[in-house]
């Protein structure tokens, strides 16, 4: 199955194998030290800052060993203190593949589920839509549900707010993927103020330091960042770099874990969502969840180093 993943990331993740740490699936957030909690300041809810994404890991053929390494990937990440999930009825099969497995497992009440109404336009079609994905997911509800990419957004955000009152929805927010959408993004954040805003930040894509997550912060909307390794691209650029002198004393010992605590440490962010497909890079991306975040001068650093 070719997705938008498997195009932007072969190389990078060639570039990835080389460097990946060896983890283990006992080293899991599970271990010592409180996992790094986040309020929703809609509402006070503390939510892990440590998600996960589906976009073309979950994007696969049920029966399949990358399925079936799903299984350890969602293991690995309930019992290391994760929770939020991120999915889309437009990442093909993912939100089928997610349904199926969090009912296999009996999973879905440990789940924070968040999905999108993506792609449609007028209330009916995103009605229609969002039934849908409730039937994919195999549950009644969900925890979030965003508006994708800035599509028919008023009218969509609408329908989202009245599926909150009927109580389908706890919490809407708006998405999107690039930073040349963050300005449109940062006006509507103050004009609509939904729960949540999911946009793109990493250390080598900062746009959205500029203006839309001082606004959120300043409105007091949650934010769900993605692409924070830049779809993988981040670990091609540090292949043949040590890891920063003060990683240890940082707790980090991955640049997976330097990179998610890069985004993490900004105050306005509430979860970062990192999407992968091997149980071991999610044990990975869950120890960033632990320890301190990091001060000034090491984010400054690690912009210096990646470049
Ligand atoms: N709202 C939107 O418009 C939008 C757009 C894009 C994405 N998203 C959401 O954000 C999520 C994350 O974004 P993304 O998946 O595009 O990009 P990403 O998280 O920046 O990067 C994913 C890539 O990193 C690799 N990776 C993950 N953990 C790793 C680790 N510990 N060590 C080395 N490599 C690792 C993955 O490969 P393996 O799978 O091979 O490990 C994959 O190639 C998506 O899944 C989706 O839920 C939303």
């Amino acid at each position: 199955m070719l997705t938008r993943r498997t195009l932007l990331g072969s190389t990078s993740m060639a570039a990835a194998m080389m460097v990946m740490p060896k983890i283990g699936l006992s080293d899991t957030a599970s271990g010592a030290g409180a996992f790094e909690m986040r309020a929703i300041p809609s509402t006070g809810e503390k939510i892990p800052a440590i998600g996960m994404g589906t976009s073309g890991s979950f994007e696969v053929s049920p029966g399949s060993p990358e399925y079936d390494a799903l299984k350890d990937v969602l293991k690995v990440f309930f019992d290391g203190g994760g929770t939020v999930i991120d999915t889309a009825p437009t990442y093909s099969n993912a939100e089928d593949v997610l349904g199926a497995l969090l009912a296999e497992q009996n999973l879905r009440s440990k789940c924070w589920l968040a999905t999108k109404l993506s792609g449609v336009s007028g209330r009916e079609q995103g009605l229609e839509q969002f039934n849908q994905s409730l039937k994919r997911l195999k549950t009644d509800k969900v925890e979030l549900l965003q508006v994708h990419n800035l599509r028919d957004t008023e009218t969509q955000l609408a329908l989202a707010n009245e599926l909150k009152k009927e109580g389908k929805v706890r919490y809407v927010g708006l998405t999107h993927y690039v930073e040349s959408a963050h300005d449109e993004l940062a006006d509507l954040v103050a004009k609509l103020k939904p729960d949540f805003l999911q946009i793109n930040y990493s250390v080598t894509t900062r746009g959205a330091e500029k203006r839309v997550l001082p606004e959120a912060r300043d409105k007091g909307v949650a934010v769900m960042i993605n692409r924070a390794f830049n779809d993988g691209k981040l670990f091609a650029q540090v292949k043949d770099k040590q890891l920063p002198a003060w990683a240890a004393e940082a707790g980090v010992t991955s640049w997976a874990q330097a990179f998610l605590k890069f985004v993490i440490s900004n105050p306005a962010v509430t979860v970062v969502i990192p999407a992968t497909g091997k149980p071991n890079r999610q044990a990975d991306n869950l120890l960033a969840g632990k320890g301190a975040t990091l001060s000034e001068d090491q984010r400054k650093s690690l912009v210096e180093i990646v470049g």
